[in-house]
Formats: C-alpha cells, sequence, structure tokens
C-alpha cells in the first residue's frame, strides 16, 4: 500500500501579477518539500509534499520525478494516473501539454509528449518476440458530458465500468500505433489535432483558459507471441479545469454557465476525496463517485486501483493567496489517500472473449441486474428502474453486491432529488396561478362594478383600474 503522490508547482508571476504588486511572492521557501504561504492577513502556514517545484523548475524536473515512475510502472503493467490540479491560470495545461504540445524545444515539452516518448521507447529486444501497440483515446468533460476529442459525432460518450479493465469510456475512438512502425510524431500528430477541439475561452485570469477537463488515455499493450499472453497496462493524464472565483475572473454568459459547472464538478472531487480520507479503515464508508462525470471517470485513480500523482499548480503572487490555500489543502488531503494498483495480466483467452461480447455487456448485466432485484420488486417497479439506469448512463457489475447496492442508492438518490426539485417547480408554478387568478378576480369585480355606471364614466374608470392593476397585484 502506497500513497498518492502529491507535488506542487509555483509557475513564474505573470506580468498582470507583476504590474499590480510588483515582484512580490506569498511563499518562501525552506528546502525541496518544505514551504510556508502566506494567507492576505499576513498569516503563515506551512506545507509539506513529495516535492515543490519552484518557479525557475524545469519542466522535465516535473517529468522525471511525478511521471517517469509512473510510465515505467505502465510498462509493467500496473496503471496510472497523473492529474494536474488547480486555480484557473495556475499552470496545469502549461505542465501537461508545455506552450504547444508539437513544441520542438526539448526544455518546454509538457508531460504528454515526454509520455509519449517514454511509452513509444519501452520495446525491450528480448529473445521473446513481442507485439507493442499503443491506443489512445480523448476526451473532455463539458458541460457535465463526456465527448469524444477525437471524433466531435460522440458527444456522450458513456463512463462504464469492468471487471478486467476498470473504468471504460464506452466507444471512445481509439487511435492505435503499432510499435516500432510507428513513430512518436504520429501521436503528437493526433494529439494536437484532439487539443484543437477541446473547449477553450477567454477569461481575466487567462487567454486561453481550459472550459473543460481534458482525459488522455493510453493503454499499452505487449503481446508474449510465445507464450500466448497479453500484459497491459492504462496511463490516464487528465489536465482538470481550473476552479475559480467568477467576480475575479470577470465570468458572464456561457463562460459563466461553463464556470459553474467546473466548480460543481471540482467540489465533487473535494468531497470524494473527503470521503476516502475521513472514514474510519473499519467501515467502509459510501463514496459518491457518480456524483459527477469526473469522480465517475477517475475512481479507479482515486480508489487505489492505480498508482496515482497529483501535481497542485498555484500562483506564487499574493494577490492569489487564498486560491492558492485552498489547492494546498486539497493537495494536503488528496495526499492521506491509499493506494494498491494491481499488476494487470489478460490472457489471449479472455482477452478475445471480451472483446467478441463488448456490444453484449450492457444487456446481459442489465438483466442478471433486473433478475436480482425481481426478489424484491414488481415488474412496474423494475421496468422504471431500468429506464433510470438507461437515463443515468449507469454500469454496474452483475456480480458485485456492493456495486449493485451503490449503483440503485445512487439512481434512488438522483430520482429523489429531481422529485423534490419537479415539486419545488410544481409549487412555484401553484402559487403563480393564484396570484394571477387573485388579479382576474379583482379585474372582474371592477368590471362588474363599472359596468353598473352610466355611459362615460365607467369607460374612464375602467381604464383606470386597468392601468391601476397592472402595478398592484391582486387588484
Ligand atoms: N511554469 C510555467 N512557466 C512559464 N509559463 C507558465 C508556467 N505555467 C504557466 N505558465 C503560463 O501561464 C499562463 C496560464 O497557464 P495555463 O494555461 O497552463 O493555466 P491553467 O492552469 O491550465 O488554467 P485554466 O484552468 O484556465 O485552463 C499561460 O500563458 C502559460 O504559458
Ligand atoms: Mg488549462
Amino acid at each position: 500500500m502506497s500513497n498518492v503522490t502529491v507535488c506542487v508547482r509555483f509557475r513564474p508571476l505573470s506580468s498582470k501579477e507583476k504590474r499590480d504588486l510588483g515582484d512580490n511572492i506569498c511563499i518562501q521557501s525552506m528546502d525541496s518539500e518544505t514551504f510556508i504561504i502566506k494567507d492576505e492577513k499576513e498569516e503563515g502556514f506551512t506545507f509539506s509534499f513529495d516535492k515543490v517545484f519552484y518557479e525557475e523548475s524545469n519542466q522535465a524536473d516535473v517529468y522525471e520525478f511525478l511521471v517517469l515512475p509512473i510510465v515505467r510502472d505502465t510498462v509493467n503493467s500496473i496503471n496510472g494516473t497523473i492529474i494536474t490540479y488547480g486555480q484557473t491560470g495556475a499552470g496545469k495545461t502549461y505542465s501537461m501539454e508545455g506552450p504547444n504540445i508539437l513544441e520542438s524545444d526539448e526544455k518546454k515539452k509538457g508531460i504528454l509528449p515526454r509520455v509519449v516518448d517514454g511509452l513509444f521507447a519501452c520495446i525491450k529486444t528480448s529473445a521473446d518476440p513481442t507485439k507493442y501497440t499503443v491506443k489512445l483515446s480523448m476526451v473532455e468533460i463539458y458541460m457535465e458530458k463526456v465527448r469524444d476529442l477525437f471524433d466531435l459525432s460522440k458527444d456522450n460518450i458513456q463512463i462504464k465500468e469492468s471487471k478486467t479493465q476498470g473504468i471504460v469510456l464506452s466507444g471512445a475512438t481509439e487511435v492505435i500505433y503499432f510499435l516500432p512502425l510507428s513513430d512518436t510524431a504520429e501521436a503528437l500528430q493526433s494529439l494536437s489535432s484532439g487539443i484543437a477541439n477541446r473547449a477553450i475561452g477567454e477569461t481575466q485570469m487567462n487567454m486561453a483558459s481550459s472550459r473543460s477537463h481534458c482525459v488522455y488515455m493510453f493503454t499499452l499493450n505487449q503481446e508474449s507471441i510465445s507464450e500466448k499472453r497479453v500484459k497491459s497496462g492504462k496511463l490516464i493524464l487528465v489536465d482538470l479545469a481550473g476552479s475559480e472565483k467568477v467576480e475575479k475572473t470577470g465570468a458572464e454568459g456561457r463562460v459563466l454557465e461553463e464556470a459553474k459547472t467546473i466548480n460543481k464538478s471540482l467540489s465533487a472531487l473535494g468531497n470524494v476525496i473527503n470521503a476516502l480520507t475521513c472514514g474510519s479503515p473499519a467501515k467502509a464508508n459510501h463514496i459518491p463517485y457518480r456524483d459527477s462525470k469526473l469522480t465517475r471517470m477517475l475512481q479507479d485513480a482515486l480508489g487505489g486501483n492505480s498508482r496515482t500523482a497529483l501535481l497542485c499548480c498555484c500562483s506564487p503572487s499574493p494577490s492569489n493567496a487564498s486560491e492558492s490555500l485552498s489547492t494546498l489543502r486539497f493537495g494536503a488531503r488528496a495526499k492521506h489517500i491509499k493506494t494498491s494498483p494491481l499488476v494487470i495480466k489478460v490472457s489471449e483467452e479472455k482477452c478475445s472473449k471480451k472483446n467478441g461480447d463488448a456490444s453484449g455487456t450492457r444487456d446481459e448485466s442489465f438483466e442478471k441486474i433486473l433478475e436480482k432485484m425481481s426478489e424484491r420488486l414488481n415488474d412496474e417497479d423494475i421496468k422504471l428502474l431500468e429506464e433510470l439506469f438507461i437515463q443515468a448512463g449507469l454500469f454496474v457489475d452483475p456480480d458485485s453486491e456492493e456495486d449493485l447496492e451503490s449503483a440503485i442508492q445512487d439512481v434512488v438518490q438522483q430520482t429523489i432529488s429531481s422529485l423534490m426539485k419537479a415539486v419545488e417547480e410544481l409549487r412555484s408554478t401553484v402559487e403563480m396561478l393564484q396570484r394571477e387568478n387573485n388579479a382576474m378576480k379583482g379585474r372582474l369585480a371592477v368590471a362588474e362594478r363599472c359596468d353598473a355606471l352610466p355611459g362615460k364614466n365607467a369607460d374612464f374608470l375602467q381604464k383606470i383600474f386597468g392601468f391601476l392593476s397592472s402595478f398592484i397585484p391582486g387588484m
């Protein structure tokens, strides 16, 4: 059992921060793991992480410490996940991609192109002939929908769970590279075309702000020809959209809606981490993975079935101290997550069976779920639940009682909250109708009284009452 690796990276001051507060910074380095940060009231907080990368750090330093061990694990069939987290404009995308994914400057290259280099370089010259393939999928979570960045027509990819593969993106495009025939330039070209499809917007904090969470999924398969065995390792890179205080970023209209959705899914991520690190080890508490697409997608990484590393990106400026503090607190909490990733070895026989029945998996599992539930529920309830499962895009492992229970619990919770919402809407509609009804009654009474008056007086009074009733409700 090991912990999630958590590192912090402070980017250099931006030109805006320099303009506002000169060269002032709110952090004081103690060593390569510990620093003190001062908040707006000049109160100091000490933090320690696995490693701190200060403003002068290089992209290569981050890769070598945080990412390279996980790339090596992937080659040894241990799943890995690397997440960049932090305030908008804090340097997540810069760390992940570099200034440009096709950047040829060796010093500026980000994590992503270095991972491609690392995975493509894994081919060993051994006596046992092995076929190597790397599969790449790329999706973004935009406004709570998972979109395929290699095929924009697939704009609602479902997240499913498989016993052997963990969390999978059902139907997402997979670009396959056969090594050593394919080269890294090919993969970088695909990544560049996917990145061009990502939702980007301009805010006051960042000229090119990511408005979505971006997930890069690499699967490395090593098929030993003599042993008829496939070793498979999955490496997921996640460039999160940044948390933001909308009053600071000046978000309006669509950008504001995006910001609200981003903040909501990041708080769901915080809740999952709290649930994972607060509960007593003896009693497994419910982890709300299904509260957002992001947490569902990161279930393996957070749930301990993957080697996970988190890069918390921060601004060193006093003007962003409170956001940096909240990022650091998130990182400190995440540090307590325990992981114990398993080596994934898939036999040839199992592998072909799995590929063969991929389309039938959903129906089969649904049938099993319904069969289990039929002992407790009547036909109508079962139909309703089936409908809810489909609408919620839920997929559970039919053999796991725990997964089944948690899916039912989630569906029930979702249903209760949507019913409460519907009741609330209904109540406000009834209130509005009652108000309109009273107003109509008032107008009718006035009209009747006016009718009793002779000729011109009646017309005049009716006009006056009509005019007043537009200001005074219930008249
Ligand atoms: N370590 C760094 N060195 C030099 N420039 C950096 C560094 N980190 C970030 N920057 C610059 O800061 C700006 C914002 O960075 P970036 O786009 O990576 O932020 P972000 O965290 O991805 O924000 P968002 O959540 O809005 O997408 C960019 O212009 C980027 O080039
Ligand atoms: Mg970004």
